[in-house]
């Protein structure tokens, strides 16, 4: 017997791992969903789901959390600033537990790349490798939840606004990044602690933001164009928008890290962790708007 658990478990990522999990065999009483906050997470309770507190920034609740786990998901924490501290704490109480790998949700080319959300992750990275537990790290690309969101808002304007130029950027849908997560997790031959984590690059076929705009207008029957702006230029238009200034500087940050082609990783290692090709982006569009 094998107990798993995933971190995140309320979460958009961590709670299809864990319908995932179960999904594939798994019975719920092997499965451990970390959660900061129990209430929210009462349905996979009543479906036999170990459900128990563990909080990123409350370390004395991780130890009990991870009581008897075999593997565990780290879902990456969404509190920018906090996440390596955090992240560091989960890890030293599961090397502490006695679990025997660790999957991380990381972002592409973590180790390289100058996108503003890379430097935690690698910090992440880095402690892991330390740790001395075996890990693979997923190093996730773009959610195509992150365009789907927006697709009033080209068709309101005619156009997706950026900053990529012809950069390209591998979006798949979270489903796919988290039935790729569970994937990785069950598989008997991932990770290595010799040689440092196994690290998967994760995404879809790489796109261009023109290459998005075709397939919003194929998804919409509505047409929509893609219109590049320098970086500066964007986050000023992100600006007159209503997006207060450390945001509009974020967004247009990301843009221009798609423009080095730090989120594209191609497809490869996602389809091969999925068994099959990864979700077009039409679809993944045309699911997130349901
Ligand atoms: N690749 C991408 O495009 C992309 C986009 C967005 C986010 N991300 C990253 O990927 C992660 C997973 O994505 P997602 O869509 O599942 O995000 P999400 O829906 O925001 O879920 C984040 C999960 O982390 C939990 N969490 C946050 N802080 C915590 C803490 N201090 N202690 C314990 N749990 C904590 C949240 O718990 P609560 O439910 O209690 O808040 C939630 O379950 C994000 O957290 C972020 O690091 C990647």
């Amino acid at each position: 017997m094998t107990t798993y658990a995933v971190t995140g478990a309320t979460g958009g990522l961590g709670s299809r791992a864990v319908e995932e999990l179960l999904d594939r065999g798994v019975p719920a009483g092997d499965v451990v969903a970390v959660v900061r906050r129990p209430e929210a997470a009462a349905g996979l309770a009543a479906r036999g789901v170990q459900v128990r507190h563990g909080d990123y920034s409350q370390p004395g609740t991780l130890p009990g959390a991870l009581v008897g786990v075999d593997r565990l998901l780290l879902v990456s924490g969404s509190e920018p600033g906090q996440r390596v501290a955090q992240h560091t704490a989960v890890i030293e109480a599961a090397a502490a537990a006695g679990v025997q790998r660790i999957v991380y949700t990381s972002i592409a080319h973590a180790d390289t790349s100058a996108n503003p959300l890379a430097p935690e992750h690698r910090g992440t990275e880095e402690v892991l490798q330390r740790s001395g537990v075996p890990a693979t790290v997923l190093r996730n690309s773009w959610y195509a939840e992150n365009y789907a969101a927006q697709v009033d808002q080209y068709l309101a304007t005619g156009e997706v606004l950026g900053a990529a130029g012809e950069g390209r950027v591998s979006i798949a849908p979270r489903a796919d990044f988290a039935v790729a997560a569970v994937a990785a997790l069950l598989a008997d031959d991932e990770g290595s602690v010799d040689g440092g984590p196994v690290v998967r690059e994760l995404g879809g076929p790489g796109v261009t933001l023109a290459g998005l705009a075709a397939a919003v207008g194929e998804v919409t029957g509505t047409p929509v164009r893609y219109r590049d702006l320098p970086a500066g230029e964007y986050a000023a238009a992100l600006q007159a928008a209503g997006l207060d200034e450390g945001t509009a500087g974020f967004v247009a940050a990301i843009d221009a890290s798609i423009a080095r082609g730090e989120l594209d990783t191609g497809d490869a290692d996602l389809a091969a962790l999925l068994g099959r090709p990864v979700t077009p982006l039409a679809d993944a569009l045309r699911a997130a708007r349901g």
